[in-house]
């Protein structure tokens, strides 16, 4: 038995590949019979002279998706899709599927999401899904490298986090309403306090009631948070991480990348430091640019767009006013109606994939600020003790999984960047 990704170190050797059968093109004497694997797709040749005349009759009627094993001798071919070929020796047929629903034809978006857990069989899609687990563990291995420590955050939770008009509410027992987190962070702050630097990634949810090519109702994020730290270390940090990642993925995914046709000259150009826009500059360009944008209010996605579209790296956008960011946000003490707060953009107009910055540390301004977002202050009592004992200076960020695969692949929208994308009309399948 052989995966086909290591196919090069069986050359001249007879192996067996278990699969499924993507394609097939016939002549009168040869079958090319594509195979996949889930490691990769190879086309193994079958030939009526060495498989014998009842042999090749049944393999001639073989559809999309039947599953086999190919036996055969793995020969270099320079014209192949990765370079080898199999010359079969025998198959043996373990299921025949009969009309699989998505061909290599053209299919609409809606009849594929229909059939997500059929579609991920498909090269594009595998190749998303490959460069969407090399994300997450570069991802790992960059905070696990500088000994953040993981600690898990809890997805039932009591009360928001960003914002109460995007929360999930669910039943939890007879009488009482648990959230689905929309962020690890207020736990990260008591779990920064207990280890220093530490960091959570896991699924979150937001009812984002709008379609747009950004969101999803359930997305994984990454959450690092420091103790002892300010705007200036986040900002060193996620530029550290975005490089990092970029590079794994160039690095290690290059054969992904190239199925999905990305432009990787661009990602190449992924280098920190990166440019930074205070969100005055940002205002100021915007309205310059003749934008329908008001000083004051948050960045929308094409005002985020059309900033990211000036460079060819990630900006770095900085202290937006307070009155649009989260309550947590430390003020920043030159200027008390900005916050000390920064977005990271992703260029090719990908927009946001970080959201972060500096957190209130004193006692009474974080009460002030529960009560002016008129947050239920029962449900924040622990979270303020974290000032009371030992408060200190600390900060972190949120980098989203999903907007960065998005960017790295090159795709048009991110729902096809996770298995199962949930969305304001999707919940199936
Ligand atoms: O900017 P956000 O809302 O920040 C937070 O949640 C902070 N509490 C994080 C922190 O400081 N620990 O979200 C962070 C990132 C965004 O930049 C974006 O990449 C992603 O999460 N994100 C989404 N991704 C997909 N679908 C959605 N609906 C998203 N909302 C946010
Ligand atoms: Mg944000």
């Amino acid at each position: 038995m052989a995966y086909i990704q290591d196919i090069a170190t069986h050359e001249g050797e007879q192996v067996t590949i278990n699969g499924w059968l993507y394609n097939r093109r016939s002549s009168g004497k040869i079958h090319f019979l594509q195979v996949r694997d889930g490691s990769g797709f190879i086309q193994a040749v079958m030939s009526k002279a060495t498989v014998g005349e009842e042999a090749f009759t049944q393999a001639d009627h073989l559809s999309q998706e039947t599953s086999l094993s190919v036996t055969g001798t793995v020969r270099a071919d320079a014209r192949a899709r990765g370079g080898y070929e199999i010359d079969v020796i025998s198959l043996e047929v373990h299921h025949e599927a009969h009309d699989f629903p998505i061909t290599p034809k053209e299919h609409g978006v809606d009849f594929l999401l229909d059939r997500r857990h059929l579609w991920i069989r498909t090269p594009r899609q595998q190749a998303i899904l490959r460069v969407r687990h090399e994300v997450i563990n570069a991802v790992r291995d960059f905070f696990n490298q500088r000994d953040f420590i993981l600690c898990d955050t809890p997805i039932f939770t009591p009360a928001a986090c960003e914002g109460t008009t995007n929360l999930f509410p669910v039943q939890y027992f007879e009488d009482t309403t648990a959230y689905l987190t929309q962020s690890g962070q207020l736990y990260n702050e008591a779990n920064a306090m207990a280890l220093g630097r530490v960091y959570c990634f896991g699924p979150t949810f937001r009812a984002e009631k709008s379609k747009t090519r950004r969101h999803l109702t359930e997305f994984w994020m990454v959450e690092p948070e420091m103790a002892y730290a300010n705007l200036e270390d986040v900002i060193e940090l996620a530029e550290g991480l975005v490089e990092y990642v970029v590079g794994r993925a160039l690095d290690r995914r290059a054969a992904e990348l190239n199925v999905l046709e990305r432009d990787t000259t661009r990602l190449e150009k992924v280098k920190a430091p990166f440019p930074r826009l205070s969100y005055d500059e940002a205002a100021r360009i915007l309205i310059d640019k003749g934008l329908p944008f008001q000083h004051g209010t948050d960045l929308g996605g094409t005002d985020e767009t059309v900033l990211s579209d000036l460079y060819d790296r990630p900006v770095c956008v900085h202290r937006y006013p307070a009155a649009v960011k989260a309550f947590y946000m430390k003020p920043d003490p030159a200027q008390p109606d900005k916050a000390l707060g920064v977005d990271v953009l992703a260029p090719e107009g990908y927009g946001e994939i970080i959201g972060g910055g500096e957190r209130v540390a004193d006692y009474d301004l974080l009460v002030q600020r529960i009560e002016e977002h008129k947050l239920p202050r029962e449900a924040f009592e622990w979270y303020l003790d974290l000032r009371k004992y030992g408060s200190v200076p600390h900060a972190g960020f949120g980098m989203g999984i999903e907007r960065v695969v998005g960017w790295i692949c090159g795709l048009e929208h991110v729902r096809e960047t996770i298995p199962y994308p949930r969305m304001l009309y999707r919940l199936y399948p």
